[in-house]
């Protein structure tokens, strides 16, 4: 009988979702049965992405010979009930997911300080492309289960999931998370962990992914989970076009290419190069140490390698113990709740 696999990229429809999913087939051998569960928010992305996986693979791996099924989740990670129900709809489907992508994510931006980034690039033009500040970010939101709208997207949404689904993903399953080389420990304030009185929830998410990641991978490969916490550097995003215009995008695209030239290891600008590490860790971690965070790198050239970086651990117990007590709390609420998986 041929070996079947089952992959969920969170996401799937993003320029580093899609490539993820492109890499995965790649990695998965011809004869390999391959199910994606691919999620969005909404259904016409979810079946638009997988029109173009399945225009991918018809193109580049016309040979293949195992099954490729897909399936989708309308999952919304702001809303508790939503995440309820993917859990509902993956239980009752698979009997193992082998690769969890953790890759949605959102911040809650309300634009570009246009005067900041102009002199932040021109002060200093590759550190303004690797680690903007003037990105504007609202501080505050909540959403409507009442907690840090980009925690519960970035972190508790996915972690809630990831806690359900615990058992199907024992013995054999990998778990990668997808930080951001934004995560530095100054942008998360332990008496804010759900980020409401920060104007860098999305670098702060980004933190608490690392810290969780670094205080729960030992406990999960007890039950034969490897997790791994990776970055894909800097790519062109597809939710960042809505602040651009034809002008902006092609200078920032020229700049990222600036600063790859002039040596910045992190601006892989295709979605399929930031992807290199995520899926490296799925297919080809046996020997790497899970402490570290691997991010996606390319050379001046455009050839690809990988960065393994140390990563501050201060907080990370706490940043766990945080988490499942929120998790237990989530439990008992949502105990009794229904849900209807399927309406979009
Ligand atoms: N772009 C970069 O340079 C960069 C750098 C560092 C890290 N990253 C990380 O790389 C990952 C992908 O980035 P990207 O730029 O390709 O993504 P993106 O264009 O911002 O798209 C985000 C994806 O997340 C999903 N999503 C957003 N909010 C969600 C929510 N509340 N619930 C469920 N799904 C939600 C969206 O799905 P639907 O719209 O289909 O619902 C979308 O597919 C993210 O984790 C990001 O933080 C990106």
């Amino acid at each position: 009988m041929s070996e079947s696999k089952v992959a969920i990229i969170t996401g799937t429809s993003s320029n580093l979702g899609i490539n993820i999913a492109y890499r995965v087939l790649q990695e998965t051998p011809k004869s390999t049965n391959l199910t994606f569960i691919v999620t969005s928010r909404t259904l016409p992305k979810a079946q638009q992405v997988i029109k173009d996986i399945n225009d991918y693979v018809y193109k580049n791996i016309p040979d293949r010979t195992g099954q490729l099924e897909f399936d989708y989740l309308l999952v919304d990670f702001t809303d508790m009930v939503s995440i309820l129900s993917a859990y509902y709809d993956i239980n009752k489907k698979f009997k193992k997911v082998d690769y969890f992508f953790v890759n949605a994510a959102q911040g809650v931006y309300s634009g570009i300080d246009w005067v900041g980034a102009t002199k932040e690039i021109l002060k200093n033009p590759i550190e303004g492309v690797t680690n903007p500040t003037y990105k504007t970010q609202r501080v505050g939101v909540k959403s409507r289960d009442g907690l840090g709208l980009v925690f519960q997207a970035n972190v508790f949404g996915p972690y809630y999931l990831i806690h359900k689904i615990k058992h199907l993903l024992s013995n054999g399953g990998t778990i990668i998370w997808i930080s951001s080389l934004m995560s530095q420990p100054k942008y998360l304030s332990f008496n804010d962990l759900q980020l409401l009185k920060s104007d860098a929830s999305y670098e702060g998410s980004k933190r608490l992914v690392d810290l969780m990641h670094l205080g729960s991978f030992r406990h999960l490969s007890q039950h034969g989970i490897r997790q791994y916490v990776t970055h894909p550097g800097i790519f062109t995003s597809f939710s960042f076009y809505q602040y651009l215009n034809v002008f902006t995008y092609y200078s920032m695209l020229m700049l990222f290419y600036l600063a790859r030239f002039f040596g910045s290891p992190w601006h892989n600008i295709t979605g399929y190069a930031a992807a290199n590490a995520p899926v490296h860790c799925a297919f080809h971690s046996e020997n790497e140490d899970q402490q570290l965070k691997f991010g996606s790198a390319t050379t001046r050239t455009g050839e690809e390698y990988l960065v393994r970086s140390e990563i501050d651990g201060t907080g990370a117990e706490d940043v766990v113990s945080y988490l499942e007590e929120l998790a237990a709390e989530w439990d008992v609420k949502l105990k009794d709740q229904i849900v209807e998986s399927r309406q979009p």
